[in-house]
């Protein structure tokens, strides 16, 4: 392909008061390198290494919100306490001082925590997990009933602990905040027909009353945030408890939840799929393309960019093989599919990825192993 199409990933963007270099996103990837939950040196200059690489918005790994019911590894970064916070300014301000933005993943695991939270206080339940109807769903095996549903006060708690990251992160300066909502974690659990069983008012037949607590916390936190503070949720089609779940099974199914999102208050939404070129619905427009449709917001694709591999087949232990489909990616970005481009493991393997790929240098990407997960380079 020629320059010019390729340099349509390189225009910078305004959303709303979100000023972007690029269309290139640094993908949330969980690594586990901050012990007792802190975010140390390692950690900031592996940010600063992708923001220097040209990454023009880093969506950090997920962190835990402050809640002790949030987190199932104690090496995963809190976003809540003195130490933790002033770890992630660094970040920002590192980040920030390469030219790039950034923005944290704000994550609750719900009922995937077996043995209680390693944040949990002293004296609260170190077995007890929180989840819309105490179950994970997992594929092939009957739901099954591991803890009691989250209580009113369960909920309260847990809705303030995402409205209160998000306002730590405003004040330490971060350009937003993403909202984990998927891949059937704690909000994506409530979304799921498989884990709501609920008859209140946050479980019901459709797939908006289930999403009655995300829209809760979002409007929530849009009102203490105040109206410019970009809020992005990220949401997806598939479990990990099973791959061939769906959220939505017709556009309108998906129409009806991400317009009450969006008038709530989210600004972009993140559309996590496997393969970005695969297409929704029967159509060659994929999850991004049919949630910015529908929902009126900007949107970020992800999956397999410059891989042959998806992240599946690489957790499988398949070698991955680079794949130039940029071209494919380039086309769907110039026909308005999607505003944003969400780039993992290619970013795990090489900090320069952006850059490289501007240069159509892209014999020179390393490409990802697992291996490369033993480290933080
Ligand atoms: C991930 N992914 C992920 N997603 C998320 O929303 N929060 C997270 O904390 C993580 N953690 C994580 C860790 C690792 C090691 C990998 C490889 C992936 C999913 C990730 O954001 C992305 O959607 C997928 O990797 C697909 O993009 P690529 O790798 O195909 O470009």
């Amino acid at each position: 392909m020629n320059n010019d199409t390729r340099s349509i990933l390189f225009e910078p963007v305004n959303i709303g008061k979100l000023e972007l270099s690029n269309r290139i996103v640094m993908a949330p990837m969980t690594r586990g390198f901050s012990p007792n939950g802190i975010p140390g040196q390692n950690v900031i200059d592996y940010y600063r290494r992708r923001a220097e690489g040209g990454v023009g918005l880093i969506i950090t790994e997920g962190t835990w919100i402050p809640h002790w019911s949030s987190s199932n590894n104690p090496n995963v970064p809190d976003f809540f306490g003195d130490e933790a916070l002033a770890g992630w300014k660094r970040v920002a301000d590192a980040v920030h001082a390469a030219g790039s933005k950034i923005m944290p993943q704000l994550w609750h695991v719900g009922q995937f925590g077996s043995a209680g939270s390693p944040n949990a206080p002293e004296g609260a339940p170190k077995t007890r997990q929180i989840g819309p109807s105490g179950m994970i769903g997992e594929l092939g095996t009957p739901v099954e009933m591991l803890d009691v549903p989250a209580t009113q006060k369960d909920i309260d708690e847990v809705s303030e602990a995402y409205v209160v990251a998000a306002e730590s992160a405003q004040h330490l300066g971060f350009d937003g905040v993403e909202i984990h909502a998927a891949h059937g974690y704690l909000l994506d659990q409530f979304f799921w027909s498989a884990t709501n069983l609920r008859d209140d008012k946050y479980g019901g037949a459709t797939l908006v009353e289930r999403a009655r607590i995300a829209l809760d916390i979002v409007r929530e936190m849009r009102r203490r945030t105040g109206p410019e503070f970009p809020i992005v949720m990220r949401i997806s089609q598939w479990k990990q408890q099973d791959y061939a779940a769906r959220l939505a099974e017709t556009p309108e199914e998906l129409g009806s939840f991400v317009g009450p999102l969006a008038d709530a208050g989210v600004d972009i939404f993140h559309c996590s799929q496997r393969r970005f070129w695969e297409g929704e619905f029967g159509t060659d427009m994929n999850v991004a393309g049919w949630v910015k449709k529908l929902s009126g917001k900007p949107s970020i694709t992800v999956g397999s960019v410059t891989l042959q591999q998806d992240m599946l087949e690489t957790f499988a232990g398949e070698r991955n093989v680079s794949s130039s489909n940029i071209g494919k990616l380039c086309e769907l970005l110039a026909r308005g599919d999607f505003d944003l481009v969400a780039i993992g493991r290619a970013l795990i393997a090489d900090s320069e990825w952006a850059e490289k790929v501007h240069r159509h240098a892209d014999s020179e990407l390393k490409i990802f192993s697992l291996e490369m997960l033993g480290g933080l380079e």
